[in-house]
């Protein structure tokens, strides 16, 4: 059975949430630790939902959570709800095949992302629709990056090579969006080894177009990640 959300739109978005939160420290799989309240995941899914593209979702929730996600989400949104796998690329692979080829276009969007503003859903959605087979959001880099090696003699420190121009480097962000088609063939023939769905497009020679993200698309990582969502959810 296919959950369906607004007949009228025209994408699917797929929500990798099946991760453990190693990062986050003790306290059970990431997607279904609170956040002000609520489940991390309900904060993401509501805000999926809210975009008027949104006509699937497709969450790979942990293998022994099924279940539990599925009563969860049930008053939040029509969603599709499938075991993940143990590597992220596994979980949207294993979400991906819950999409109906009619639907053209599928988003990939990270739960840990419980902030991201419907709006960027709708610019990804929007670029793709326009023709770009795979599109990201991103922002500027802020630090200033240096790449480093061992040091002289093998002691412990590093020591720097480089610095590197902060100015062609971004952050990248989700959702990233792809044509069906084209997600489809690279996760058909990848193997489990990239940190984004854009990658795999990179590495079979399609361009990747870049929108601007949002600062609230900010993964929640580490401890101080969930202080700063509180905060941003308490924001009137
Ligand atoms: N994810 C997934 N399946 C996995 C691993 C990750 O669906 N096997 C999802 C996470 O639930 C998260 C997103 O991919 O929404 C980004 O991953 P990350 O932020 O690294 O989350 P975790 O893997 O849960 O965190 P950590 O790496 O700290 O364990
Ligand atoms: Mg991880």
């Amino acid at each position: 059975m296919t959950a369906q959300l607004n007949a009228r739109g025209d994408v699917a978005v797929l929500v990798p949430a099946a991760g453990a939160g190693l990062r986050l420290g003790p306290g059970g799989p990431k997607a279904l630790r609170p956040l002000a309240g609520e489940p991390l995941l309900v904060h993401a899914i509501r805000r999926v939902a809210a975009a008027p593209s949104v006509r699937m979702i497709v969450v790979a929730a942990p293998a022994a959570e099924v279940g539990a996600v599925r009563e969860l989400l049930a008053p939040v949104a029509p969603v599709t709800v499938v075991a993940g796998g143990a590597e992220r690329q596994e979980s949207v692979a294993l979400a991906l095949a819950a999409v109906p080829a009619e639907i053209e276009i599928v988003l990939v969007h990270d739960a840990a992302r419980a902030l991201t503003p419907p709006r960027l859903i709708e610019s990804v959605a929007a670029a793709v629709r326009a023709g770009h087979p795979a599109v990201i959001p991103v922002l500027p880099v802020v630090d200033t990056i240096k790449q480093v090696g061992p040091g002289e003699g093998g002691g412990p420190g590093e020591v720097v090579l480089g610095t590197v121009d902060r100015s062609v480097l971004r952050s990248v962000q989700t959702p990233q969006g792809f044509r069906h088609d084209v997600l489809a063939s690279v996760h058909g023939s990848a193997a489990h080894a990239h940190t984004d769905d854009a990658g795999l497009v990179e590495k079979a020679g399609l361009p990747v177009t870049c929108v601007p993200g949002s600062e609230l698309a900010m993964k929640i990582t580490r401890p101080l990640d969930l202080i700063l969502a509180e905060a941003l959810l308490a924001v009137p």
